[in-house]
């Protein structure tokens, strides 16, 4: 099964409203011609909550074909949960994905698992692709090696997630993350494909076969084409180097 390969641009809290809209622009000016453009290569940004319809818009005026994301969601889908924005509200921005289960989410916001699974079901009650993120500490690599905590972070996030589903997921190993130090592309294969395992064993073969299972921590322009000749690895999500332009637009124009 072919998979169109996904460059997403986790923005994190950065970037105000001008430069979210000045980002996007020089990208789109950086990556005409690129192969985005012919669909060979999906391109994502997924801006701060506050910026996402200064892009929208953006995204519709001039045409430019990267695919809108969030950051998170809420469980809820309504009702009184003040300071929360929910996967209804996602939609009607024309959001199509939203980051799920981030190791920062998890660390400092006490996200468990349970949390994850129940942002998975509200993304999908809503028709938003969730990008699952999945990954082990320094302390979790050591204990238990590299693929026992993603492989049963995505157990979990994916229990009673239908096979027809769109999905994607994401290994973040969290020493990896802004640290410089990316995992190797041997270690992010292996995990990748275990990863896979998971979806073809929980979701069908057929599921694991079209789901795209993106690498992420510490991905730049010099190492991306060394990730994506892996065969399991479908793509980058990528956060420091999403929001400098020539970087990030180096890494969309990736050759393997
Ligand atoms: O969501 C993106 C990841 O946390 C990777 O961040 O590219 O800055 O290491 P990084």
């Amino acid at each position: 099964t072919k998979r169109t390969p996904l460059i997403a641009g986790n923005w994190k809290m950065n970037l105000d409203h001008l430069q979210a809209v000045a980002l996007v622009q020089k990208l789109h000016w950086a990556l005409k011609d690129a192969k985005h453009e012919d669909g060979s290569v999906e391109v994502a940004v997924f801006p701060p909550f506050t910026d996402l319809r200064s892009v929208q818009t953006l995204l519709d005026a001039d045409k430019i074909a990267f695919t809108l994301g969030a950051q998170d969601l809420s469980t809820h889908d309504e009702g009184a949960y003040t300071g929360e924005i929910s996967g209804a509200f996602l939609k009607k921005l024309a959001v199509s994905q939203v980051i799920i289960g981030h190791s920062e989410r998890r660390e400092y916001h006490a996200e468990t698992d349970e949390v994850v699974a129940a942002k998975v079901q509200a993304a999908l009650r809503h028709e938003l692709v969730p990008v699952i993120c999945v990954g082990e500490t320094s302390e979790d690599l050591e204990k238990h090696g590299a693929s026992a905590v993603p492989v049963a972070q995505l157990e979990k996030a994916i229990a009673g997630v239908p096979a027809d589903a769109e999905i994607v997921v994401a290994y973040e190993p969290v020493w990896a993350i802004g640290s410089g130090q990316a995992a190797t592309p041997q270690q992010a294969q292996e995990v990748c494909a275990k990863l896979r395992e998971v979806l073809a064993d929980r979701l069908g073969a057929d599921t694991a076969a079209r789901t795209r299972v993106l690498y992420g921590g510490s991905v730049k322009a010099a190492n991306i084409a060394s990730f994506m000749r892996e065969p399991d690895v479908d793509g980058a999500l990528v956060g420091g180097a999403s929001i400098k332009v020539d970087e990030f637009a180096s890494i969309i124009r990736f050759e393997k």
